[in-house]
Order: C-alpha cells, then sequence, then structure tokens
C-alpha cells in the first residue's frame, strides 16, 4: 500500500501528544475507532483515526515513512474495564512480543535516515506491578536510540529518538 502521507503516528488514540491535530502530512492510525461518550466520565473523548491499523502488521511498502512517533500502551495488569485501560489501552501477556513485532514492523516502514520518536510512561505507583522499566524496553528493542530522557530518569513520561542509519548496529551500555 502507498500513501503521500510522509509523517506516522500508529497509535493516534485521541492525538493529544499533537499540537497539530489535523496535520496534513500527518496519517494518524490506531487499532481502533471510539465514538465520544464510551468512557462515561470523560463524555468528550473519542478515537478517530484515519485508518484502523495494526501496528505488529502494517499495509505499507517498505520505507514509506520520514518520520514516526509511537506512543503503544505501556502498563499491564489493568481492569480492562477500568477508564484508564479504556482511554490508553494497556499491554497483554504477549506483550514482550507484540511490542517487538510493532517495533520491527515501523522500523521497517521507516525510511533510511528517517527518525522514529518512542514514548513510553510509568506510573506514579507501581504496587500493582503495571509498569515496565524503560531499561527493560531498550534491552527488548533491536536498536539503541540516540538520546532522550535516560533510563534511571525520574520523569514518568520518557521520550526517546531513534534514527534509521543504515548498517548502524544495536550499542547498549546500561549502569
Ligand atoms: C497510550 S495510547 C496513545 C495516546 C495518544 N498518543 C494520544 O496522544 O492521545 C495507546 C494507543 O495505542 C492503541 N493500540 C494498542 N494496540 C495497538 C496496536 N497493536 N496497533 C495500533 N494501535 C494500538 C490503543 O488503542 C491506544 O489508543
Amino acid at each position: 500500500m502507498k500513501t503521500e502521507k510522509f509523517i506516522l503516528d500508529p497509535t493516534c488514540g485521541a492525538r493529544s501528544i499533537w499540537f497539530q491535530k489535523k496535520h496534513l502530512w500527518t496519517l494518524y492510525c490506531d487499532i481502533r475507532k471510539e465514538e465520544k461518550g464510551f468512557i462515561t466520565d470523560r463524555l468528550n473523548f473519542e478515537i478517530n483515526p484515519d485508518m484502523i491499523m495494526d501496528f505488529r502488521d502494517i499495509p505499507f511498502e517498505d520505507k514509506t515513512f520520514k518520520s514516526i512517533v509511537w506512543d503503544p500502551p505501556h502498563l499491564r495488569n489493568l481492569d480492562k474495564e477500568s477508564w484508564i485501560s479504556k482511554k490508553y489501552g494497556s499491554l497483554g501477556p504477549n506483550w514482550k512480543e507484540d511490542i517487538l513485532k510493532g517495533f520491527n514492523e515501523l522500523w521497517r516502514v521507516l525510511d533510511d535516515f528517517g527518525v522514529m520518536i518512542l514514548k513510553w510512561s510509568k506510573s506514579h505507583d507501581n504496587r500493582k506491578n503495571r509498569d515496565v522499566s524503560t531499561a527493560e524496553i531498550l534491552k527488548l528493542l533491536p536498536v539503541t536510540p540516540l538520546f532522550g530522557h535516560p533510563s534511571g530518569s525520574k520523569m514518568n513520561t520518557i521520550w526517546m529518538c531513534f534514527m534509521k542509519i543504515p548498517g548502524e548496529k544495536k550499542w547498549v551500555k546500561f549502569h
């Protein structure tokens, strides 16, 4: 499949991260569409992607996009009926496989020298064992980011920047 758009948001949700919610050259995708009112105490919240797409199986040709911003679900062990799960989705039992498949698919559709931004988050309270640490995500991914919030960051929301540099090898050093 081809598209004129050259920026991809594969997990757009409600597009809250976007300053321009209908950017001309961006393709906004999500695995689901949800009408306003599906979260009863957040009546204006809706998920309205340009295209329904699963980031584990992307129908576009290799190297289609110049830039990708990926904000996958990042919490596990959530009650499916909770507002947080309805709003942001949740990681399932095969989350490692899902995240890796997603990364590999997104890397495939990213152009050479293209940039991918990955957003990851921790909850304020990990008593229910919901969080996946940044270090664990970095260990899982086949490519190391160039820069971003470091794995020991105290921030709850972490942004990491990857560039698809042909031939570059994974390099990981944790401390
Ligand atoms: C953390 S939310 C994204 C929030 C969004 N960036 C925003 O600004 O509002 C994660 C989104 O990923 C979607 N999602 C979960 N699994 C997916 C998959 N396999 N493929 C595509 N989207 C998926 C969920 O439906 C959810 O809307």
